[in-house]
């Protein structure tokens, strides 16, 4: 293999810009071609291609975003996009990817692999912590960072005006944010979309926490869950227990952006050159991650089908903590 090319897709997560950097200086230290490849699946379609030196990704380790921007192609979802794609990458003698980027990428790589027989290796960067083979993905340590940030903001309000704050965080069928941030940000109660929490549950919760003289309580709530959005959980909870002062909080994209921790970097870069020496060691179809610290390689097959479970002790560890 000589020449290689990147791309991320999907939600974009702290962490992708040290990815991209990783891979291109480890293919280059291997004497390879390395093309970054613009927008995703969309850009592989157009051609926004170009080769990558040294100094493309300079000064990026620190930055959140990517500087190869990303999008969910509608275009790649069909056979006749899936060609052109690939058309562009023989042109070009592009031998293997590097694809960074969630389930929607993997499921994409997957079914490009199989048509096109090109060697791929997923590098896992998403904010949701929801992929099988890899105990974290790019982005995630930042994101329950930033959501801490907010969580430790709001408890200063909610203390002072004695209110109950149901915050949503970001996951989309994972609670992985929600629990981590919950059990750092000292929450009442963490509703994810893994549990089978109900309404009377939340509003057990913030009753008993009411007889018990507490004054503030915060709720963390998962995005994607059974329950409704924190809106819905909210509206629900004052309807029944209207002496309570209610607020919600959203929070959004911001969670997606910022500086990756000094975790993130790190994984990133572990991730991208394992990717990239993944490849030149014959792997394809396969998603490269870190279990128990250790570089392992889960097919995307299982890596996008396999769900992966929150750790039930983190669940008991909210519930003992908030009493
Ligand atoms: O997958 C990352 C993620 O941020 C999810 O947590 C969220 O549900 C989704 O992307 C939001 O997507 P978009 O940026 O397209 O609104």
């Amino acid at each position: 293999m000589k020449s290689i090319g990147v791309f991320t897709s999907g939600g974009d997560a702290p962490g992708m810009n040290a990815c991209i950097r990783s891979v291109v200086r480890t293919g280059l230290s291997l004497g390879l071609d390395v093309y970054g490849i613009k927008y995703g699946y969309n850009g592989m379609i157009d051609g926004d291609i170009y080769k990558m030196k040294s100094y493309s990704v300079s000064n990026i380790v620190q930055r959140g975003g990517t500087i190869l921007k990303s999008a969910r192609s509608k275009e790649f979802m069909t056979k006749e996009g899936r060609a052109k794609a690939y058309e562009q990458l023989t042109k070009r003698g592009i031998e293997g990817l590097v694809a960074i980027g969630g389930d929607g990428t993997f499921t994409g790589a997957n079914i490009f692999h199989e048509e096109f027989g090109i060697p791929i290796v997923g590098a896992p960067g998403t904010i949701d912590n929801d992929l099988y083979g890899s105990d974290y993905t790019i982005g995630f340590d930042t994101a329950v960072n930033t959501a801490l940030d907010a969580i430790d903001k709001i408890r200063d309000t909610a203390n002072s005006h004695d209110r109950v704050f149901f915050i949503e965080v970001m996951g989309r069928h994972s609670g992985y944010i929600a629990i981590q941030s919950g059990i750092g940000g000292g929450a009442e109660l963490v509703v994810v979309p893994e549990t089978s929490i109900t309404m009377e549950d939340v509003i057990n919760t913030l009753k008993e926490g009411r007889d018990k003289q507490k004054t503030s309580s915060i709720v963390v709530v998962a995005e994607g869950g059974d329950q409704g959005d924190a809106h819905q959980i909210a509206s629900h909870v004052i309807k029944e227990l209207p002496d309570l002062d209610i607020r919600v909080s959203t929070l959004g994209h911001i969670q997606r952006g910022g500086s990756p921790t000094s975790y993130d970097r790190i994984l990133s870069s572990r991730l991208g050159m394992a990717a990239v020496e993944g490849l030149i060691n014959g792997e394809k179809n396969v998603m490269v991650g870190v279990i128990n610290d250790k570089i392992t390689y889960t097919s995307f097959k299982l890596a996008i089908s396999k769900a992966k479970p929150i750790n039930q002790e983190l669940m008991r560890l909210v519930e003992i903590l908030s009493i």
